[in-house]
């Protein structure tokens, strides 16, 4: 069997190579052989949004003639490329042919997902590994941009001054992950607390990508696919997918603290709380790392981005939605009608953290100090939850103005009639209030 060949960036092929490499691949018809970079590698020098159609009409084909294997919930990380992985590729390379085209198949997110393991830990690494590698893949990609051979999407390049920003932003949001789980001495505990953010980028995401194997790689190159050619959007997709790695662990450890407390374990349920405050509020200066994108370049590519907005994330819905059932009116907004599979769950019934404590209240079957630990935990994600609504609504502001949001609201009054919402709203209070 080949290795399937992996580098670390695609090289910018042009269409006729692209096709040739097709020609050569389907002699072979293995998936672990398919031209991945080649194609990638033409991809982020046009941009999706504008593949050829007879590119476009050649991989719908060639899609057609791979197995069909029912869709599991996530893909497996070690291994050779499967027909599997093949297919869910071309599923997000050809989103816009077929019309399918939203924000999880604009940020990859199916070829990003990973088996969700048992404990919270557990869980927690998962969410760590996937979000080092996303970074320091960025923080290579930002680096080549000043070297003598950048790779695509190269449409203006950053300054030297706001790559040096960017390294060190990216390096503040490794940092906390980079102490749990990689081996002493990569990360310096005590230089992190006196002052985050100090540590060297480069020696940090080369630490992390030596640990990537050679399928983590070619999910990094996958997961890449800008709609157009401008640097920013590299920085915009992997912003968003760090987001998403975040959500996905806060989304498992509060089903987690949700049956806790269904089993009245309501210490552990407080800690899983807390952990859930905690790394959303590591994940903060992703925020900061992204405003350093160029708002002329975002307000460019996003033009080809109509249809795909974050308002689509299951994730940050579904977490939200464990906190507390949202109100009628914020379900029935585009908060929750964008996301019709989490509120079709919600419709169903599903019990909340402040659902199955309130209900240990009346009970009476919560000791004050349990009450307590709780009540410090979800005082806490509540903090943190706003100011990631208040710094969004700021970024949101500074990038888009007046103009309307990609998932069909108003844009930025949008934004600002959610901030007023609460995860735990006060029992005299309606819930989620709007938006
Ligand atoms: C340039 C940066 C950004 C801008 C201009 C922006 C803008 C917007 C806008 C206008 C909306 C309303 C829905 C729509 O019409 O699209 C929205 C919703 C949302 N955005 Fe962003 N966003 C940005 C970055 C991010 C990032 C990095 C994330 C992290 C994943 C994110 C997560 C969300 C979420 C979760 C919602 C839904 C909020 C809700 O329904 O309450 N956004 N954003």
């Amino acid at each position: 069997m080949n290795a399937v060949p992996i580098t670390a960036s695609p090289p910018t092929g042009s269409l006729a190579d692209t096709m040739r490499a097709l020609d050569a691949w389907q002699g072979t018809d293995e998936p672990y052989d398919f031209p991945y970079l080649t194609l990638l590698g033409h991809l982020r020098a046009v941009g999706k949004h504008f593949l050829a159609e007879e590119l476009l009409d050649r991989l719908a084909a060639l899609r057609e003639t791979l197995p069909r294997v029912a869709a599991p919930d996530s893909l497996p990380r070690g291994g050779e490329p499967s027909a599997r992985f093949l297919r869910t590729f071309l599923d997000v390379v050809l989103d816009k042919h077929d019309g399918r085209y939203d924000y999880p198949s604009y940020t990859a997110l199916p070829l990003l997902a990973r088996p969700a393991p048992g404990p919270w830990h557990e869980v927690r690494r998962v969410r760590d590994e996937t979000l080092l590698l996303l970074l320091a893949d960025l923080v290579r990609f930002e680096q080549r941009s000043l070297g003598d051979d950048p790779v695509a999407p190269h449409g203006m390049p950053p300054r030297g001054d706001v790559v040096a920003k960017r390294i060190r932003l990216a390096v503040r949001v490794m940092e906390p992950a980079a102490l749990r789980i990689l081996p002493p001495g990569v990360v310096d505990p005590s230089a992190v607390a006196a002052v985050p953010g100090r540590t060297p980028g480069g020696p940090l995401a080369r630490a992390v990508l030596r640990t990537a194997t050679a399928h983590d790689e070619l999910v990094l190159s996958a997961s890449m696919q800008p709609v157009y050619v401008l640097h920013d959007e590299y920085l915009f997709l992997r912003t968003l997918q760090s987001f998403e790695a975040t959500f996905s662990f806060m989304a498992g450890s509060l089903a987690t603290a949700v049956r806790c407390l269904g089993e009245n374990r309501c210490e552990q349920a407080a800690t899983l709380v807390d952990a859930v405050a905690g790394v959303l509020k590591e994940s903060l200066p992703l925020f900061s790392l992204l405003a350093t994108m160029r708002p002329e370049a975002f307000r460019t590519f996003r033009d080809f981005t109509e249809g795909a907005s974050a308002i689509q994330s299951a994730s940050y819905k579904t977490f939200e939605s464990l906190c507390s059932t949202p109100a009628a009116a914020r379900l029935d907004s585009p908060a929750f009608t964008s996301v019709p599979a989490v509120r079709a769950r919600l419709l169903d019934g599903r019990p909340t953290v402040q659902g199955t404590w309130r209900d240990l209240a009346a009970a009476q079957q919560l000791a004050p100090e349990a009450d307590a630990a709780l009540d410090a935990a979800a005082t806490r994600l509540e903090a943190v939850h706003q100011r990631w609504k208040q710094t969004h609504y700021r970024l949101a502001v500074r990038m888009l103005g007046e103009r309307t949001g990609t998932g069909y609201t108003q844009g930025v009054p949008y934004l600002a009639s959610v901030l007023e919402n609460r995860l735990f709203p006060a029992a005299d209070r309606d819930s989620a209030l709007v938006g």
